[in-house]
Protein backbone atom coordinates (compact mmCIF):
# COMPACT_ATOMS: atom_id res chain seq x y z
CA UNK A 1 0.00 0.00 0.00
CA UNK A 2 1.67 3.43 -0.97
CA UNK A 3 -0.47 6.14 -0.56
CA UNK A 4 -0.32 9.71 -1.01
CA UNK A 5 -2.48 12.22 0.63
CA UNK A 6 -3.91 15.24 -0.64
CA UNK A 7 -6.39 17.92 0.91
CA UNK A 8 -6.65 21.56 2.55
CA UNK A 9 -4.94 22.56 5.25
CA UNK A 10 -6.57 21.11 8.15
CA UNK A 11 -8.81 18.71 6.67
CA UNK A 12 -7.84 15.93 8.80
CA UNK A 13 -5.10 14.25 6.73
CA UNK A 14 -2.62 13.26 9.95
CA UNK A 15 -5.69 11.74 11.87
CA UNK A 16 -7.12 9.39 8.91
CA UNK A 17 -3.37 8.54 8.26
CA UNK A 18 -2.33 7.89 11.90
CA UNK A 19 -5.18 5.59 12.13
CA UNK A 20 -4.74 3.64 8.77
CA UNK A 21 -0.66 3.44 9.68
CA UNK A 22 -1.17 2.08 12.59
CA UNK A 23 -3.75 -0.11 11.43
CA UNK A 24 -1.66 -2.04 8.75
CA UNK A 25 0.84 -1.45 10.32
CA UNK A 26 3.26 1.19 7.83
CA UNK A 27 5.09 4.28 8.15
CA UNK A 28 2.87 7.54 8.38
CA UNK A 29 5.37 10.00 6.60
CA UNK A 30 4.05 13.73 7.17
CA UNK A 31 6.20 16.31 5.94
CA UNK A 32 4.92 18.96 8.11
CA UNK A 33 6.03 17.17 11.18
CA UNK A 34 9.29 16.39 9.93
CA UNK A 35 9.78 20.33 8.35
CA UNK A 36 9.21 20.82 12.01
CA UNK A 37 11.57 18.65 13.63
CA UNK A 38 14.18 20.55 11.17
CA UNK A 39 12.56 23.97 12.73
CA UNK A 40 14.24 22.30 16.31
CA UNK A 41 17.27 21.61 15.34
CA UNK A 42 18.21 25.37 14.79
CA UNK A 43 20.18 24.76 11.81
CA UNK A 44 20.46 27.69 9.15
CA UNK A 45 17.72 25.79 6.95
CA UNK A 46 15.34 25.23 10.19
CA UNK A 47 15.62 29.24 10.61
CA UNK A 48 14.68 29.90 7.04
CA UNK A 49 12.06 26.86 7.00
CA UNK A 50 10.49 28.14 10.78
CA UNK A 51 10.12 31.89 9.16
CA UNK A 52 8.23 30.80 6.14
CA UNK A 53 6.14 27.91 8.12
CA UNK A 54 5.44 30.76 10.17
CA UNK A 55 3.94 32.71 7.00
CA UNK A 56 1.77 29.96 6.07
CA UNK A 57 4.31 29.61 2.60
CA UNK A 58 5.85 26.67 1.60
CA UNK A 59 9.37 26.07 2.42
CA UNK A 60 11.43 25.41 -1.05
CA UNK A 61 10.77 22.00 -2.95
CA UNK A 62 14.69 21.48 -2.62
CA UNK A 63 14.50 21.35 1.08
CA UNK A 64 11.58 19.15 1.39
CA UNK A 65 12.54 16.58 -1.26
CA UNK A 66 16.06 15.91 0.14
CA UNK A 67 14.11 15.50 3.52
CA UNK A 68 11.80 12.70 1.76
CA UNK A 69 14.35 11.33 -0.43
CA UNK A 70 16.64 10.55 3.07
CA UNK A 71 13.09 9.05 4.44
CA UNK A 72 12.77 6.92 1.76
CA UNK A 73 16.32 5.80 2.06
CA UNK A 74 15.33 3.81 5.50
CA UNK A 75 13.82 -0.09 4.86
CA UNK A 76 10.82 0.15 6.49
CA UNK A 77 9.08 2.01 3.45
CA UNK A 78 9.63 -1.37 1.30
CA UNK A 79 6.31 -2.31 3.25
CA UNK A 80 4.66 0.93 1.73
CA UNK A 81 4.11 4.07 3.35
CA UNK A 82 1.35 6.96 4.01
CA UNK A 83 2.27 10.32 2.60
CA UNK A 84 0.80 13.26 4.18
CA UNK A 85 1.60 16.62 2.61
CA UNK A 86 3.82 15.51 0.06
CA UNK A 87 3.85 16.22 -2.55
CA UNK A 88 2.51 19.87 -2.83
CA UNK A 89 3.43 21.14 -6.21
CA UNK A 90 4.10 19.75 -9.40
CA UNK A 91 8.17 19.68 -8.88
CA UNK A 92 7.82 17.42 -5.86
CA UNK A 93 5.14 15.43 -7.74
CA UNK A 94 7.73 14.59 -10.35
CA UNK A 95 10.27 14.34 -7.96
CA UNK A 96 8.63 11.47 -5.62
CA UNK A 97 7.84 9.63 -9.36
CA UNK A 98 11.70 9.60 -9.32
CA UNK A 99 12.63 8.65 -6.13
CA UNK A 100 9.41 5.90 -6.58
CA UNK A 101 10.99 4.84 -9.81
CA UNK A 102 14.53 4.14 -8.39
CA UNK A 103 12.84 1.89 -6.14
CA UNK A 104 10.33 -0.27 -8.59
CA UNK A 105 7.89 1.01 -7.00
CA UNK A 106 4.63 3.11 -8.13
CA UNK A 107 2.18 4.67 -6.38
CA UNK A 108 -0.88 2.29 -5.31
CA UNK A 109 -3.54 5.32 -4.62
CA UNK A 110 -3.79 9.03 -3.80
CA UNK A 111 -6.53 10.02 -1.39
CA UNK A 112 -7.99 13.52 -2.22
CA UNK A 113 -9.64 14.49 1.20
CA UNK A 114 -12.41 17.21 0.22
CA UNK A 115 -14.10 19.53 2.38
CA UNK A 116 -15.45 23.24 2.61
CA UNK A 117 -13.08 26.03 3.53
CA UNK A 118 -15.57 26.42 6.49
CA UNK A 119 -15.32 22.93 8.11
CA UNK A 120 -11.73 23.39 7.52
CA UNK A 121 -11.24 26.78 9.33
CA UNK A 122 -13.09 25.54 12.68
CA UNK A 123 -11.01 22.57 12.46
CA UNK A 124 -8.09 24.19 12.65
CA UNK A 125 -9.26 26.88 14.93
CA UNK A 126 -9.51 24.15 17.53
CA UNK A 127 -7.10 22.05 17.00
CA UNK A 128 -4.38 21.24 20.06
CA UNK A 129 -1.28 19.18 19.56
CA UNK A 130 0.53 17.08 21.83
CA UNK A 131 4.25 18.40 22.40
CA UNK A 132 5.70 14.66 23.24
CA UNK A 133 3.52 12.72 20.62
CA UNK A 134 2.71 15.07 18.35
CA UNK A 135 -1.08 13.20 18.45
CA UNK A 136 -3.99 16.09 17.82
CA UNK A 137 -6.99 17.03 19.63
CA UNK A 138 -9.98 19.46 18.89
CA UNK A 139 -11.45 21.40 21.54
CA UNK A 140 -15.26 20.85 20.46
CA UNK A 141 -14.59 17.37 18.04
CA UNK A 142 -12.25 15.60 20.31
CA UNK A 143 -11.51 17.09 23.48
CA UNK A 144 -8.60 15.55 25.98
CA UNK A 145 -10.25 14.08 29.49
CA UNK A 146 -8.28 16.89 31.21
CA UNK A 147 -7.48 19.82 29.45
CA UNK A 148 -4.24 20.87 28.37
CA UNK A 149 -2.98 16.84 28.74
CA UNK A 150 -2.54 14.54 25.96
CA UNK A 151 -4.58 11.44 26.62
CA UNK A 152 -2.14 9.36 25.24
CA UNK A 153 1.16 10.39 26.48
CA UNK A 154 0.19 12.49 29.41
CA UNK A 155 2.49 15.14 27.23
CA UNK A 156 1.31 19.46 27.61
CA UNK A 157 -1.28 20.44 24.28
CA UNK A 158 -0.30 23.20 22.31
CA UNK A 159 -1.48 25.23 19.70
CA UNK A 160 0.39 25.61 16.30
CA UNK A 161 1.82 28.67 15.70
CA UNK A 162 0.56 28.59 12.21
CA UNK A 163 -2.61 27.84 13.50
CA UNK A 164 -4.19 31.51 13.40
CA UNK A 165 -6.26 33.29 11.34
CA UNK A 166 -4.05 34.99 9.19
CA UNK A 167 -1.66 32.54 8.83
CA UNK A 168 -4.91 30.13 8.04
CA UNK A 169 -5.69 32.65 5.48
CA UNK A 170 -2.32 32.19 3.45
CA UNK A 171 -2.13 28.54 3.43
CA UNK A 172 -5.30 27.88 2.48
CA UNK A 173 -4.22 30.40 -0.65
CA UNK A 174 -0.89 28.59 -1.25
CA UNK A 175 -3.16 25.46 -1.29
CA UNK A 176 -5.16 26.98 -4.31
CA UNK A 177 -2.36 28.45 -5.75
CA UNK A 178 0.22 25.75 -5.65
CA UNK A 179 -1.47 22.29 -4.65
CA UNK A 180 -5.14 22.17 -6.18
CA UNK A 181 -3.64 21.69 -9.32
CA UNK A 182 -2.01 17.89 -8.10
CA UNK A 183 -5.73 17.32 -8.16
CA UNK A 184 -6.18 17.23 -11.73
CA UNK A 185 -2.24 15.74 -12.54
CA UNK A 186 -3.17 12.61 -10.46
CA UNK A 187 -6.89 12.06 -12.12
CA UNK A 188 -5.21 12.23 -15.53
CA UNK A 189 -3.16 9.32 -14.06
CA UNK A 190 -5.71 7.09 -12.87
CA UNK A 191 -4.63 7.45 -8.96
CA UNK A 192 -7.23 9.65 -7.80
CA UNK A 193 -9.86 8.90 -5.18
CA UNK A 194 -12.11 11.67 -3.78
CA UNK A 195 -13.61 11.35 0.01
CA UNK A 196 -16.36 13.71 1.71
CA UNK A 197 -13.99 14.81 5.06
CA UNK A 198 -16.76 17.02 5.80
CA UNK A 199 -18.12 14.25 8.24
CA UNK A 200 -17.17 12.11 11.79
CA UNK A 201 -13.88 10.91 11.51
CA UNK A 202 -15.44 7.31 11.61
CA UNK A 203 -17.75 7.71 8.56
CA UNK A 204 -14.07 9.17 6.79
CA UNK A 205 -12.29 6.27 7.87
CA UNK A 206 -14.60 3.35 7.14
CA UNK A 207 -15.08 5.17 3.22
CA UNK A 208 -10.92 5.10 3.38
CA UNK A 209 -10.69 1.79 3.88
CA UNK A 210 -12.78 0.90 1.63
CA UNK A 211 -11.21 3.20 -1.01
CA UNK A 212 -7.56 2.02 -0.65
CA UNK A 213 -9.02 -1.98 -0.01
P1 LIG B 1 1.42 20.45 7.66
O1 LIG B 1 1.82 20.15 9.04
O2 LIG B 1 1.45 19.38 6.63
O3 LIG B 1 0.02 21.16 7.71
P2 LIG B 1 -1.25 21.06 6.73
O4 LIG B 1 -1.19 20.42 5.42
O5 LIG B 1 -1.63 22.47 6.68
O6 LIG B 1 -2.14 20.07 7.42
P3 LIG B 1 -2.55 20.08 8.89
O7 LIG B 1 -1.57 19.33 9.72
O8 LIG B 1 -2.82 21.50 9.29
O9 LIG B 1 -3.98 19.38 8.84
P4 LIG B 1 -4.47 17.90 8.61
O10 LIG B 1 -5.16 17.81 7.29
O11 LIG B 1 -3.39 16.90 8.90
O12 LIG B 1 -5.60 17.85 9.74
P5 LIG B 1 -5.62 17.14 11.16
O13 LIG B 1 -5.77 15.67 10.99
O14 LIG B 1 -4.53 17.64 12.03
O15 LIG B 1 2.33 21.64 7.07
C1 LIG B 1 2.64 22.78 7.84
C2 LIG B 1 3.59 23.67 7.04
O16 LIG B 1 4.81 22.96 6.72
C3 LIG B 1 3.05 24.13 5.66
O17 LIG B 1 2.23 25.28 5.76
C4 LIG B 1 4.37 24.40 4.92
O18 LIG B 1 4.94 25.64 5.29
C5 LIG B 1 5.28 23.29 5.42
N1 LIG B 1 5.24 22.08 4.56
C6 LIG B 1 4.77 20.84 4.91
N2 LIG B 1 4.88 19.99 3.87
C7 LIG B 1 5.42 20.70 2.85
C8 LIG B 1 5.74 20.38 1.50
N3 LIG B 1 5.52 19.16 0.98
N4 LIG B 1 6.28 21.37 0.72
C9 LIG B 1 6.52 22.61 1.21
N5 LIG B 1 6.22 22.98 2.48
C10 LIG B 1 5.66 22.03 3.29
O19 LIG B 1 -7.04 17.69 11.71
C11 LIG B 1 -7.22 19.06 12.05
C12 LIG B 1 -8.12 19.17 13.30
O20 LIG B 1 -9.43 18.68 12.99
C13 LIG B 1 -7.64 18.33 14.50
O21 LIG B 1 -7.89 19.05 15.67
C14 LIG B 1 -8.51 17.06 14.46
O22 LIG B 1 -8.74 16.53 15.75
C15 LIG B 1 -9.80 17.59 13.84
N6 LIG B 1 -10.45 16.62 12.95
C16 LIG B 1 -9.85 15.78 12.05
N7 LIG B 1 -10.77 15.07 11.37
C17 LIG B 1 -11.99 15.48 11.85
C18 LIG B 1 -13.34 15.11 11.52
N8 LIG B 1 -13.63 14.20 10.58
N9 LIG B 1 -14.34 15.73 12.20
C19 LIG B 1 -14.07 16.67 13.14
N10 LIG B 1 -12.81 17.05 13.50
C20 LIG B 1 -11.79 16.47 12.85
Amino acid sequence: MRLVFLGPPGVGKGTQARRLAEARGIPHIATGDMLRQVVKSMSAAGRRAQALMERGELVPDHLVIEIVEERFACPDVRKGFILDGFPRTRAQAEALEAILRKQAATLSRVVYFDAPAAVVVERISGRRTCKKCLANFHVTFHPPSKPGICDLCGGDLFQRTDDNEDTLRERLRVYEEQTRELIEYYMRRGLLTRIDAARTPEAVFEELVEAVG
